[in-house]
């Protein structure tokens, strides 16, 4: 069992795989104070770390100044009894005071995992994966009980905690911050590290040193947002891709967050992670409880690639569902930035055959499907077939993409109305406003109230009908826009501050619905690209588009930054046309393919007007997936350290998990002059030393094919690059020689296979 409860000296340790997590019970008092978090700790008799957090405990102080709370490392700190540093918990009471005090009541430690009411979690997957401590508190005064929940993944650095807050007193309190985790360190010295961008620059990590005050990230658009990522971590200042030591949270949640990092006045530092407060209150009536949604805590002390690959493990097998953790995904082409709204089922059909011809297994049809739908101003909510689009439905739509051999997908964004539709015309009240203010609109639309359950029933019955008249065995479900003037007609004053945590439940109850109704269905989410990238999403879907940027050298900071928790398997990549409709930038087909090659894989152009030698080159891309996306979906992600944040270049490589095969993918952003100023030793990663590695280039951007370069076997066209033999200790300590390519964007992919 890796909880461990000492009894006499009222200790909990918890050991994940290299990782110990210490939580100290106060003998008189029963503070539940936080003792350690770090590399495993093997004594078992720990006593010694409450050091000098006896002499601040209160039964040794009265007829004394006063305790001391500010000094006390809480695992579940509350607001109102003397520590002012950022908390977990407050609550306020029908006379409107302000107060917690947590104490330990009781505890259960049992094998296995509870699933949250209502909330997307990891889970167990295998019988002994993990070991949960349910430690109950207690605030007498106000009859609050308050249980934390920590699960331990027994073969990963990995901890989870959430909490259940429930009301035993007759008389309701509001819970007015319900926090979901929290660390606490003795120390300061640390950088922050969080990730941010904005709409089609999602995930960009942003470091910044720790000191007194806060470091904060958090989202207040009702989603998670693209600006900033539920994750955040503290890392030793000396952190790099492979060494230093990090503590990171990611939650697991797709609504409004906060992660806070605090450096204190006692030279501690403070980490909090859970719901925003801002907009929040939570009625509790009596016997009612709260959840706070799951956060995922990840110990490495070997740097960021090791914290990724951590978090990779943990999604892949302990949060996606269903068959998707074992399958390949199907190779898709979306005809969105190839038509937009402007298609007939002609132009589509063509697409897709001609798709079909190279290879491609899904064809989607993206926006512009239903209702009056002819332009963004207006259809949203009239999810019924536009028949003058789309003739004789999806249904028939679907059997003919079938009949070319494809499987079929549609768009979707449930959640929203535009001010044009008949659902908007008939039922005004179902968008999220506040009466008497104007209501804003953001892509010419509104946010439907899906706290509202009959709202939520008569959308997802609109989309049940089509989808039971359709082999429809894809769906994109999009959400353009965040939530504004929040109020809902349905709840009372003093419950509107549920608004935006009930919308979010609400999201995830249809998505729930539509997997259990349509089992076989591939879900990936959109949110204006990677505006709701989480892991509360990747709970119910699978994939998720990773941004509305589709240029493929833009792209490569968005993957590698989403990869800083999410899997290359989760993250929607296409391939689209040049100049790109972003940037206006031109890659050569290949590269776009290596770059989309790093996600789920797809395409999003209309393949119909493209030449017959950029059909072969799709033909050979998609042979490239089928050869090896196994080992990009299940592999171990290798960051190559100097390419992050290096304007000149970019590189990454995915090691299989017995390490006898690899991929490595280079993009050289930037062409240098100069033979040897341009050339480079990459030092790859995560290889065995002592084998023999065959390094093969198996593919190379069109523009260089034709360049004399360094290897033997150039042919004009067709160039073909002589195999090495290398062992793992020379492509790891001496490297891998990289040449330098003949232009901007061009790349290589190298194909590593143990001899
Ligand atoms: C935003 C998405 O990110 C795009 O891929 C596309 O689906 C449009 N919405 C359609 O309106």
């Amino acid at each position: 069992m890796s909880i461990l409860f000492n009894e006499q000296a009222g200790i909990f340790k918890l050991d994940a795989l290299d990782t110990s997590y210490i939580i100290g019970i106060f003998d008189e008092d029963k503070f539940v104070s936080h003792l350690y978090y770090g590399k495993k700790i093997i004594d078992s008799d720990v006593n010694y770390l409450y050091g000098p957090l006896y002499q601040v405990r209160p039964s040794v102080l009265p007829g004394q100044a006063g305790r001391i709370m500010d000094a006390v490392p809480f695992e579940y700190p509350t607001y109102g009894c003397g520590d002012y540093r950022e908390h977990c918990l407050e609550v306020e009471t029908a006379d409107g005071y302000h107060a917690c005090d947590l104490r330990y009541e009781s505890h259960k430690i049992y094998p296995g995992k509870t699933h949250l009411n209502g909330l997307p979690s990891t889970f167990e997957r295998e019988d002994g994966d993990c070991n949960t401590l349910e430690l109950v508190c207690r605030d007498k005064v106000l009859k609050l009980k308050v249980t934390l929940l920590y699960t331990v993944f027994e073969h990963l650095n990995v901890i989870t905690r959430a909490a259940l807050i429930t009301n035993e007193d007759e008389k309701a309190v509001y819970l007015k911050r319900a926090m979901s985790g929290c660390l606490e360190f003795d120390h300061q010295n640390f950088d922050v590290l969080t990730l941010h961008g904005s709409w089609e620059r999602e995930c960009g990590p942003v470091r910044t040193p720790l000191r007194q005050g806060k470091v904060t990230t958090g989202s207040t658009r009702g989603e998670s947002g693209p600006t900033d990522n539920p994750f955040l971590a503290v890392i030793s200042s000396d952190v790099t891709e492979d060494t230093g030591e990090v503590f990171a949270m990611n939650l697991v949640y797709s609504g409004n967050f906060l992660g806070v990092a605090e450096g204190h006045h006692f030279r501690g530092s403070r980490i909090v992670m859970g719901i925003n407060p801002v907009n929040f209150s939570w009625k509790l009536g009596q016997g009612e409880s709260f959840t706070a949604p799951e956060v995922v805590m990840v110990y490495s002390d070997q740097g960021l690639g090791k914290m990724s690959r951590t978090f990779h493990d943990l999604y892949r097998r302990h949060l996606i569902r269903d068959v998707y953790p074992d399958t390949l995904r199907p190779i898709l082409v979306n005809n969105w930035e190839a038509t937009y709204f402007d298609f007939t089922v002609k132009k589509l059909t063509e697409i897709a055959a001609e798709a079909a011809k190279c290879g491609i297994e899904l064809f989607v049809l993206d926006d512009g499907w239903f209702g009056n739908r002819n332009d963004e101003r207006r259809g949203l909510g009239d999810w019924f077939v536009n028949e003058e689009k789309v003739p004789g439905g999806i249904g028939r739509l679907a059997k003919e993409i079938n009949h070319l051999g494809m499987k079929f997908g549609l768009w979707i964004e449930p959640e929203m109305v535009s001010p044009d539709s008949e659902l908007f015309r008939a039922h005004p009240d179902w968008a999220i406003q506040i009466p008497g203010r104007h209501r804003s609109l953001f892509r010419h639309q509104y946010v439907l109230d899906w706290s509202r359950k009959e709202v939520r029933d008569h959308i997802y019955g609109m989309i049940h009908q089509v989808l039971s008249g359709a082999n429809v065995e894809y769906i994109k479900w999009d959400m353009n826009r965040t939530l504004t003037e929040t109020a809902s007609a349905a709840l009372p004053a003093d419950r509107q501050g549920e608004l935006c945590h009930r919308y979010v439940l609400g999201v995830y109850e249809i998505m729930g619905r539509l997997r259990d109704d349509f089992p076989s269905l591939l879900l990936e989410n959109c949110s204006a690209g990677g505006s709701r990238f989480d892991p509360g999403v990747l709970y119910y879907s699978p994939q998720i588009w990773g941004s509305d940027d589709s240029d493929a050298i833009e792209r490569i900071k968005i993957e590698m930054g989403a990869s800083m928790c999410y899997p290359l398997s989760t993250i929607g990549a296409h391939v689209s046309a040049v100049p790109n409709h972003q940037t206006g930038r031109i890659t050569s087909l290949e590269t776009r393919g290596y770059v989309a090659m790093a996600g789920t894989f797809g395409y999003e152009l209309d393949i119909a007007r493209m030449s017959e030698d950029e059909k072969a080159v799709i033909r050979k891309q998609v042979d490239l997936y089928h050869k090896y996306h196994g080992l990009v979906k299940d592999g171990d992600l290798y960051r190559i350290e100097d390419s992050l944040g290096n304007p000149d270049y970019a590189c990454w490589m995915v090691v299989s998990k017995d390490k006898k095969e690899a991929l490595l993918t280079y993009i050289q952003i930037h062409a240098l002059p100069g033979y040897f100023g341009a050339a480079r030793r990459l030092r790859l990663k995560g290889l065995q030393e002592e084998t023999v590695y065959e390094t093969k280039v198996i593919s190379v951007s069109a523009e260089v094919r034709n360049e004399d370069v360094h290897r033997e076997g150039a042919d004009g066209t067709e160039k073909t690059y002589a195999a090495l033999n290398l062992t793992g200790s020379a492509l790891m300590n001496a490297g891998y020689w990289m040449d330098r390519l003949s232009g901007d964007y061009m790349g290589m992919m190298i194909h590593l296979q143990a001899k």
